[in-house]
């Protein structure tokens, strides 16, 4: 960062939501901070009267980018996000107004494959229903059929949805497990990718007919919206988990509630949902399902490593320079 000397005024950014106080103080030093610390989320209208103020914004998926939120931005260059998800960006809109729009890839990938194969084990072994059972006292009920019966991982068919980066991670981890793996993908990995996952590449249709277990990793767009509904999950097999880490709207959660209720299919876990934070009531009833807030990404060392990459991405646009991880780079003039 060229850092401002003391005549010169600093450039003002927003930090939409609270980050780590350290990071905080380091922007600080070089630049004026309209920070959130408060970790109020901010309503549209509240948003765009912010975005006026600054030259640059880091935010997370809760704050959506579009052509009203960037009305007002004259000055605006950047919007870095802090995830690397960005279906909360418009990114034409955002192109349209000559904003850079970053996100944090890469440094998520092995702890978010981590939390798709950890949500995979309590969903189909039935952990977290387990650990209820227990915290009822239901243990002295024990026996050798009565007790929460759960299905293998070990040698059983992984299919996975999406293919990218944290999709091939989640591949390798079901490599050790003995699984068997096959994917859908937009488009097919080289002939070297599928090599190091051993992943065979599937139509949809196979895919969820003959998986024991469903992870979906695609991004959310609209083309992608409702992937899995009614019809999709009655492709499954009935003794099939059904896991989503990708986005709330890639599944249609009251078909999935449904489904789960009338035994299409044996369990899902979820750490994403439509309309997130809220979760569907239909789903907080059943006890074959694992809820988790978005966390896939959610380990100390790896959000730091977002938060970082997040602001040098922002410091980078801020002082003219292509950011490492800029999505319309057609918006960077060098
Ligand atoms: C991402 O980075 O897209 C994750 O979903 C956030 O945890």
């Amino acid at each position: 960062m060229n850092t401002p000397s003391k005549s010169q005024t600093k450039p003002k950014i927003l930090v939409a939501r609270a980050i780590f106080p350290e990071a905080l103080a380091k922007l600080q030093e070089s630049f004026e901070v309209r920070s959130n610390q408060a970790d109020q989320v901010f309503t549209p209208t509240e948003l765009q009267a912010e975005l006026a103020k600054v030259v640059g914004a880091l935010v997370a998926g809760s704050e959506r980018i579009d052509a009203n939120a960037l009305s007002q931005a004259k000055d605006l260059k950047v919007v870095a996000n802090i995830s690397v998800g960005y279906n909360n960006f418009d990114v034409p809109a955002m192109t349209a107004a000559g904003v850079m729009a970053t996100n944090t890839p890469d440094v998520l990938t092995d702890t978010t494959a981590d939390f798709g194969f950890a949500l995979l084990m309590a969903t189909a072994r039935r952990i977290t229903e387990s650990e209820h059972w227990v915290r009822a006292g239901e243990w002295k009920k024990w026996s050798i059929v009565n007790n929460p019966l759960g299905m293998d991982i070990h040698h059983s068919t992984i299919g996975i949805i999406g293919m990218g980066r944290i999709g091939q991670g989640i591949a390798k981890r079901a490599l050790g497990f003995g699984m068997n793996v096959i994917y859908h993908n937009r488009s097919r990995l080289s002939e070297a990718d599928e090599k190091a996952c051993a992943a065979k590449y599937v139509s949809k249709e196979e895919l969820l007919r003959t998986a024991d277990h469903v992870v979906l990793v695609l991004p959310y767009t609209p083309e992608n919206h409702h992937t899995i509904a009614a019809k999709e999950i009655a492709l499954m097999k009935p003794t099939a988990t059904l896991i989503n880490i990708a986005r709330g709207g890639i599944v249609d959660d009251l078909a999935l509630a449904q489904a789960l209720k009338d035994k299409v299919i044996f369990a899902a876990g979820l750490d994403v949902f439509e309309g997130e934070p809220t979760v569907h009531p239909e789903l907080l009833k059943l006890s074959n399902v694992v809820l988790a807030p978005h966390i896939a990404s959610s380990t100390e060392k790896t959000r730091r490593a977002m938060v970082d990459l997040a602001i040098e991405n922002l410091r980078q646009a801020i002082d003219g320079k292509k950011p490492p991880s800029l999505i319309n780079t057609e918006v960077f003039k060098a």
